[in-house]
Order: structure tokens, then sequence, then C-alpha cells
């Protein structure tokens, strides 16, 4: 069992404390969050369980003997949060995206190569029954080696607060999901890419949610659209992915992966049976990793090469061009 300080209790912050309140391997000491009412609510939810709460994360890591920070904030605040707890001895399980800009996440990715702790990214859409099914179907060669891939996210999505300032809102806080899929996947790094970036006339961010991306990852070619103001039929929160091999298409359509044959057979792919999935595998695979003596999955060192294509993608948007991540992006 590990002892958790968890940083950040607002929307997704109250369903992973939901998620970690019940589970045998977390024990969760301290929480943190910066609007006292935010931490009223926490109170409520964790009822009887002896908890401190604490409106200033440093504070709380002082003061608290605690194994794990799981950091639920607005991606501008990650880099700094992840360095006081690293400073304080304490692993850092943070939620999606590892920081806002590429400055920060490339200052976090170095600081962290001086600490033991870990810092790993929760990109918990690996951990899905649907995703494994897909993966398995790839490295199984079920359609021959993938040679191109489409890639369709569609939601109509209302946040309100922090996104409303991000002015390439469905890059910077959603995007890293499909990236990082695409590259757990196919197995596969980034070498290019091109992307640009709209705002549709009706939509209800500031920031532009809507943008395509072209992506080589070593010879595969992905085309990637995703939009956050769908005026048509939503996707799943996976999106829609085809990839194209010579003897067929495996494709996760409403979530059920298929194979899809030259002749137009299509056959379901069998789902696997997971007792943990999502985010509850997502800490239990980094605790497990800890206690196992072993590397946990999604450690900056990894997770730094999804986040580098939300960085190329954004760097392609400003300077209208291709971008190559060796040359350009790579720290
Ligand atoms: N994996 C997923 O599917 C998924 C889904 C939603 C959100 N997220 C991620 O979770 C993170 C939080 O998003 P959200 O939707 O919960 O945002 P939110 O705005 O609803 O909640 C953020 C909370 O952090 C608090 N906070 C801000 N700065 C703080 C600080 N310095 N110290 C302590 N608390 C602070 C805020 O008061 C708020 O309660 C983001 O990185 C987001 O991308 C991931």
């Amino acid at each position: 069992m590990k002892k958790i300080i968890q940083v950040g209790t607002g929307g997704f912050g109250s369903t992973w404390l939901e998620i970690l309140k019940d589970d045998p391997q977390t024990d969760v000491v301290a929480i943190v969050d910066v609007v006292e009412e935010n931490l009223e609510k926490a109170k409520k939810m964790m009822g009887t369980k002896e908890v401190h709460y604490y409106l200033n994360h440093v504070e709380a890591f002082e003061q608290e003997e605690a194994d794990i920070a799981v950091v639920i904030t607005p991606p501008q605040t990650h880099k700094q949060i992840a360095m006081d707890a690293l400073e304080n001895n304490l692993h850092v399980f943070m939620e999606k995206p590892l920081a806002h800009t590429k400055e920060e996440a490339d200052a976090l990715y170095e600081l962290a190569k001086n600490y033991e702790q870990y810092v790993v990214v929760s990109q918990n859409y690996r951990y899905r029954p649907e995703i494994q099914a897909i993966k398995q179907a790839v490295e199984q060669q079920a359609a021959g080696p993938i040679e191109y891939a489409e890639w369709n996210f569609q939601r109509a999505s209302k946040f309100g607060g922090w996104r409303d300032n991000y002015q390439e809102i469905i890059i910077e806080d959603m995007s890293i999901h499909h990236f990082d899929l695409l590259r757990y996947i196919l197995g596969k790094n980034a070498d290019t890419v091109y992307a640009k970036s709209m705002r549709p006339s009706w939509s209800w961010f500031k920031g532009n949610p809507t943008a395509s991306v072209l992506i080589n990852m070593e010879g595969i070619l992905v085309n990637y659209f995703a939009s956050w103001v769908t005026s048509g039929p939503e996707t799943s929160w996976n999106g829609e992915c085809k990839l194209y091999g010579k003897q067929g298409v495996i494709a996760l359509i409403n979530d059920l992966p298929v194979i899809i044959k030259p002749n137009g057979e299509e056959q379901s792919i069998p789902v696997p049976d997971m007792k943990r999935q999502d985010r509850a595998f997502s800490i239990n695979e980094m605790i497990s990793a800890i206690e196992g003596g072993r590397e946990p999955d999604n450690v900056i060192s990894d997770n730094i090469h999804s986040f580098h294509i939300v960085s190329a993608s954004l760097e392609s948007i400003k300077l209208k061009r291709e971008i190559n991540l060796k040359e350009e992006i790579s720290c």
C-alpha cells in the first residue's frame, strides 16, 4: 500500500478521489486544492476517513509522510508541483499532459534525471480493453504490417475554466491521448508533423478546438483529425481509428475493435478481460512497478516522446510548415 497526497480536486480530481479511496493499494493521507470550496467537497467525499487538507501543496509535501503525489491540476501547474514533490522525496503520478509548454516539459524531464523517484504521466486510455485488443491485433500482424492510418475524434464538449485560455486547446489538452495511443499501438515514434488548426464560427472555446495533423511515424503515414465542437455525430473519447495493412484494416469503431478484410468481410477482434482498467490500472501499474523494483510504464523519459508530438504540432501551426522532430523538437 502507498500513501498518497492528492493535489487538485476539481472536475477530474474528484473522480480520481473516488478511485483512490476505494483502492486497497492506496491510502489517501492528504488532499490539496487552492480553492477551499473544492476541499470541502473532498472532505464530504472522504467521509470519516482521517485525511489532512491543505491549500498549499508545498506545506502538504513538507508535513506529510507519503510516497506518491497524485497531481490532477491544470497543465500550467504540473511542472512546479512535480518539482516540489521530487524535492520532498515523493514519486509523482500526474494527469496528462506532462506540462503546458515544451519548455516546461523539457525542464521537468531534465530535472527528473537527478532523482530516484519516478515522474509518471497517467495515459489511462492505454489501459482500456478495446485499445489492448487493437494493440494485440497490430502486434500479431492481423492485417499485415501497418502502412498508413486514420484517426478521427469528434466531440461537442463544454468545460469552461482554464481551457478557455489555451490558444490551441484541442492539441494542448486532448490530442496527447491519441498521439500517445498511436505510439503505443504502432510501437513507433514520430519523425515529422504537419498541423493546421481552426476555430469554427459556432465554437464556444476561445482558442482553436479543431485541428488536423499529418504525422510520419517511422514510415507509417497518419492522418489525424480532432474537434471538440462537432456539429455532427460524436465519436467515443477514444475516437475512431483505421489502421491499414496489405491484408486488411484493423479498426476501432464505436469502441468495437474489428478487422475488415480486403473482400469486405468483417470480424470482431476479441477483447481481453481486464480486472482493472483505465485509471485504476494506471495507478496500479505504477505502484506494482515500484513494489516490484522495475520502471513503471509512462515514465517521463517515455512520455516526453508523446508530448513532443504535441509540441511539434504547435510549432507547425505557428510556423505553417512541416516540423522534423529529431532536428527541431527533441531534447
Ligand atoms: N485522463 C483524462 O481522461 C482526463 C480527463 C479530464 C482532465 N484530465 C486532466 O486532469 C487535469 C485537471 O483537469 P480538470 O478537468 O480536473 O480541471 P479542473 O479545473 O476541473 O480542476 C483543477 C483543480 O486543480 C486546482 N488547482 C489549480 N492550481 C492548483 C495548485 N497550484 N495547487 C492545488 N490545486 C490547484 C483547482 O482549484 C481545481 O480544483 C488536467 O491536466 C487535465 O488535462 C485528464
